[in-house]
């Protein structure tokens, strides 16, 4: 096996290490501060207390917020962003929230960085260059990965197209995972937001980009992210089932970048373009179809963590479809395609509008993969 293996960013890990985290940050938080974040963060009062401690920071001369991103973040809104940023001449990018706050955050900063509308990276795959500021990353939920990742996913609304910028220097600096901001979470969303996390650790795993080091990671989320969920659906106060789905997430964050996730993460952006539904809602409609199409290409690996997730022995696909079926059930709950209001019909459009690379997939040259797996993600059909 050869691999290369790439993590640039300095990580703070643990239950209040937040304050203490920005001080032994400080230098790097110089100048014209930006804090990226959503309207949801301002309104359970995270933002406050993130902007002051930032506030108090012995170089930070102003902190500007930007908190105009919604979930699945859009090309216009980077945009603004990227206009808000320079018009403050802005010197570091903190984005602070789930997924779509540092996602937008990581694409904010290389606009800035380059004075550009962030449309060429977007678009046309232009890779994010050396001027991009630099991007501390502070998750409040557990989930994307994206504080240890090199993309930042955003959404076309107008072309229907949902893709990431990607580049080594979108890793941010460094990460602050403190999991005391994901104690508010409420349910459906821990469970959403878990269940990506179970689906990276998943799909890195089975991934054909995958190494020794990944594979380890990716055992170990596969393990602390399904007794997490399975923990948190009964209490959501578990604060150790918190601290140990926020560390899931974050090492998956790895694996993004060194193994790659597969077909379901591929296909959930059709969905998530045409519907505007959640990231880990597609995957959950995705996951069953995927693996009964996929099964028979990496059967030991599907066994293993299927094992992993039941504690029983498996041997088969049946077994493999048991285990999603019962651990879903116990945690998520189950969802179908048509529940987001896509016909069947759709299949075929949704198959052509897959972008990015699918062969890493164990079954991605089958073929027509793309159309039999959304397919087999209808319940009537
Ligand atoms: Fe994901």
């Amino acid at each position: 096996m050869r691999f290369e293996f790439e993590l640039p960013t300095k990580i703070y890990f643990g239950a209040g290490i937040l304050d203490e985290a920005l001080k032994k940050e400080e230098k790097r938080i110089k100048g014209n501060v930006l804090l990226v974040s959503t309207k949801s963060m301002e309104e359970v009062g995270i933002l406050e207390r993130v902007k002051k401690s930032i506030s108090e920071l012995k170089y930070a001369d102003n902190v500007y917020v930007f908190t105009d991103v919604t979930s699945n973040p859009k090309v216009e809104e980077v945009n603004k962003g990227i206009e808000y940023a320079v018009e403050n001449k802005t010197d570091i990018v903190v984005g602070l929230g789930g997924g779509s706050a540092i996602d937008a955050a990581k694409a904010i900063a290389a606009g800035a960085g380059a004075n550009e509308k962030i449309d060429k990276y977007f678009f046309e795959g232009k890779v994010p260059g050396e001027n991009t500021l630099p991007i501390i990353a502070v998750p409040t939920t557990a989930g994307t990965g994206s504080e240890l990742s090199k993309s930042g996913i955003l959404s076309c609304t107008e072309k229907k197209i949902k893709t990431g910028v990607r580049g080594s220097m979108l890793y941010p600096k460094a990460a602050i995972v403190d999991p005391e901001l994901t104690y508010t979470v409420p349910r459906n969303i821990t469970m959403e937001t878990g269940f990506d996390v179970l689906a990276h650790a998943i799909e890195s795993y089975v991934s054909k980009a995958s190494n020794y080091i990944t594979q380890a990671l990716s055992l170990q989320a596969v393990q602390m992210a399904s007794e997490s969920m399975r923990s948190l659906s009964e209490n959501l106060s578990d604060i150790n089932a918190r601290e140990k789905i926020c560390y899931a997430s974050m090492i998956m964050g790895i694996n993004l970048g060194n193994a790659s996730t597969v077909l379901p993460h591929r296909m959930q952006y059709p969905i998530g373009a045409l519907t505007d539904t959640g990231h880990g809602r597609g995957l959950m409609a995705l996951y069953p179809a995927w693996i009964k199409n996929t099964y028979a290409f990496s059967a030991k690996k599907f066994d293993r963590i299927c094992e992993i997730i039941s504690g029983k022995e498996c041997s088969c696909i049946d077994d493999a479809l048991e285990t999603f079926e019962s651990f879903m059930k116990a945690t998520c709950g189950t969802v179908y395609l048509e529940d987001f209001g896509l016909e069947y019909e759709d299949a075929d459009k949704m198959a052509e509008m897959v972008t990015g690379n699918i062969s890493l997939d164990p079954a991605g040259d089958k073929e027509n993969i793309l159309v039999s797996i959304y397919r087999d993600a209808f319940k009537n059909h």
